[in-house]
């Protein structure tokens, strides 16, 4: 057999596929499988495992292109492998099937750990390269996500890791990263204080390049119309009247759309070369830049304000040092020291910041009863009352 059904909408082809074979292909897919699968559910995406493909020629191709016409629906192409990925390439083939590379198989086990986040485990896989091992609890559509995201900012001109394949680690799921050669900027400040006024100001300038960098709609994901459906979500919490605030509260971030990165601080800037590249890519979405400008408020200066303990876990750094650099990045940013006027753009910011406090209950969906309760109460003590007066 060349090919098998394996579920209701699963197919397995394997061997050689060529002129010799491809009408006995043909038969099997068209004449036994698909009558077969049409009657058991019609209407779903088929996926065909190809894993045990050999080889196929354009005769097999053809096969392919017949199935996908009759079966009339969304035909993916699982598993195959670098060589057969090659062939639907320059065929274009590739452009008519969703083709998918067999992921390689990476055992970290023995290699040394660089690193460690809220989303994973970093390891060191040769000199050139590093693996992100994600927690089983992260989704391969997330997974795939952040490579993806990586590599759209990566060639518009961001400084950041090339992303290079998914793999797959026994249970887990990870990437494949470039490895940058340095530490992060909180490493460098841990072994080098005098540095930080220099890194802190090379990093207000890459929050500015990412936020004057304008993509197309649809390039990344909207922020905008993630807060919005965070804020729906917040209706659990708040009264409409207060929902109704953040929705204006998010209008007055203006249109003006650029990379808002979502989790920029000194974990995930790193040092190359004397020149700073962003990784941790995860959170990136196209929109206004004060909502960045406000998580980043969030984590140096609430943090080390009111959590230091935060600051020096998530951030490497100690709380003196968190406002030293967010004061140096704000100068840097806005390109001025007038005090006057960064005392405004302050005031801006830290309104995006409590707005980011007050939807932290749908944005960690895991955050506890109690972690809840403190979000929801900042932001009926200390932004809401703020925003009445204004609106
Ligand atoms: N491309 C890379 N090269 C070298 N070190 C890296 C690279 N990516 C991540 N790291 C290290 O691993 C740590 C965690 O990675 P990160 O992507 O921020 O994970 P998380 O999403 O879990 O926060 C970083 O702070 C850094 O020390
Ligand atoms: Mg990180």
């Amino acid at each position: 057999m060349l090919v098998s059904m394996t579920d209701s909408n699963q197919l397995r082809i394997s061997g050689r596929i060529d002129a010799g074979n491809a009408a006995e292909l043909e038969k099997q897919m068209l004449e036994e499988c698909l009558p077969e699968m049409t009657a058991q559910c019609a209407d779903k995406e088929i996926t065909i495992d190809a894993s045990g493909l050999e080889y196929i020629s354009s005769a097999g191709l053809r096969v392919l292109l017949k199935f996908k016409k009759t079966a009339d629906r969304p035909v993916i192409i699982n598993n195959v492998s670098s060589e057969i990925f090659d062939i639907f390439d320059v065929t274009g083939f590739a452009s008519i099937f969703d083709v998918r590379k067999k992921m390689r198989e990476v055992d970290a086990s023995g290699c040394e750990i660089i690193g460690r986040g809220g989303n994973g485990t970093v390891y060191k896989l040769d000199d050139e390269t590093i693996l992100k091992e994600y927690h089983g609890n992260t989704s391969l559509e997330d997974i795939c996500k952040e490579k993806e995201y990586a590599k759209t900012c990566f060639v518009n001109g961001i400084s950041t890791a090339i992303s290079y394949d998914i793999v797959r680690c026994g249970e887990n799921y990870g990437i494949v990263f470039e490895m940058i050669k340095a530490d992060t900027v909180a490493g460098t400040i841990r072994k080098h204080p005098e540095m930080l006024d220099d890194l802190a100001a090379k990093m207000g300038r890459l929050f500015k390049q990412m936020h004057e960098t304008e993509l197309p709609n649809g390039a990344l994901p909207d922020t905008a119309a993630f807060l919005k459906e965070k804020i729906r979500q917040m209706g659990k919490y708040y009264t409409p009247a207060e929902q109704e605030l953040l929705y204006k509260l998010l209008e007055t971030a203006g249109e003006k759309k650029g990379i808002v990165h979502g989790d920029f601080h000194t974990q995930n800037v790193m040092l190359q070369d004397g020149e700073v590249v962003l990784i941790d890519m995860a959170d990136v979405s196209l929109g206004a830049p004060l909502i960045d400008l406000g998580i980043s408020y969030f984590l140096f200066v609430d943090g080390a304000k009111s959590r230091p303990w935060d600051v020096e876990r998530f951030l490497g750094i100690s709380p003196e040092q968190a406002l030293r650099i967010w004061d140096i990045m704000l100068r840097t940013y806005y390109e001025t020291d007038d005090e006057a006027v960064l005392k405004e753009k302050e005031e801006q910011i830290r309104l995006f910041s409590l707005f980011k406090v007050a939807l932290n209950p749908a944005i960690w969906p895991n955050a506890s009863a109690q972690a809840v309760e403190a979000f929801v109460n900042t932001a009926r003590d200390r932004l809401f009352p703020l925003l009445e007066k204004k609106y």
